[in-house]
């Protein structure tokens, strides 16, 4: 999960380009995991029948034909169908929510300790706690549902845990995404038997149709959500497809034939 892959493209890899745009599986080996049946929810194909608030959005790169134009980077928006949220809608929710985490913040007898959740959270994370105009710590978890296989245990694991000591502290977690909710569940329980005094969720985007799990705050937690996510494959902002896309700065909904072929199980 923690490695990042910069893609040059040479005119001699235009072909492993091509093979990668059709089935990033083949140039990706974590494609084989990731797009399991078992892979988090939000990352299998979309329901096809819900009615969405979507907008074409007109300025979209499209992919490169020539071997000559194939040879240059890949935009970083390639095979993005349309833009959910754009660039300013995500500032101006993320500043909501920010200003309402501080009102809640400042209320407190002492900072609370802000933990993001790696990798997908660093962008709203990043954006929330800059304007959130009260004293507080920072830190980060990263927990897995995958081990070294190709299936899912069903039972994240914390595969990286805190540097601060969050005993008798008021915790936020910050996610990029609450899907079937078993991460932050397994999560919470974490905290709270490290003696975390209360615990509150703040989640960029949240899915309720697809939770499994209620999500149980612990003490005086809250919990905050920028939008609530359409069953839709989204990238952008954080999230991920292959490790890529993260850095669009809005979310977008990934072409169907970006995934389809792994999706068909
Ligand atoms: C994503 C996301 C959440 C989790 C939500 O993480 O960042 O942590 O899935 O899914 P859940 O509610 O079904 O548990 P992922 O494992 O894809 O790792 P990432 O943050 O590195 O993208």
């Amino acid at each position: 999960m923690a490695d990042t892959n910069m893609i040059v493209v040479t005119t001699q890899d235009s072909g492993i380009l091509a093979r990668f745009l059709t089935n990033p599986a083949a140039s990706h080996p974590r494609r084989d995991r990731a797009t399991s049946t078992t892979q988090p929810a939000h990352q299998r194909r979309p329901n096809k029948s819900p009615a969405l608030r979507v907008r074409r959005h007109a300025t979209l790169a499209s992919l490169p034909s020539s071997s000559a134009a194939a040879a240059a980077m890949v935009s970083a928006e390639a095979g993005i169908d349309y833009v959910l949220w754009t660039e300013a809608e995500v500032s101006a929710r993320v500043g909501d929510v920010a200003a309402e985490l501080a009102a809640d913040l400042r209320a407190l007898p002492e900072p609370a300790v802000v933990v993001g959740v790696a990798t997908g959270a660093f962008l709203f994370l990043a954006d929330l706690v800059r304007r959130v105009d009260v004293q507080l710590a920072v830190d980060f978890v990263r927990v897995e549902s995958y081990g070294a296989g190709t299936v899912s245990s069903g039972k994240p694991r914390i595969t990286a845990d805190l540097k601060v000591d969050v005993a008798g502290k008021h915790v936020v977690v910050v996610e990029d995404i609450v899907d079937t909710g078993n991460t932050l569940s397994c999560l919470i329980a974490h905290l709270e038997k490290k003696g975390a005094s209360s615990i509150s969720v703040c989640t960029f985007l949240d899915k309720p149709a697809r939770r499994k799990v209620s999500l149980q705050l612990v003490g005086d937690g809250k919990f905050y959500r920028g939008f609530e996510c359409p069953d839709y494959f989204v990238v952008g902002y954080g999230l991920d497809y292959a490790e890529l896309y993260r850095n669009l700065p809005y979310v977008g909904v990934l072409k169907p034939e970006m995934y389809k072929k792994d999706s068909s199980n």
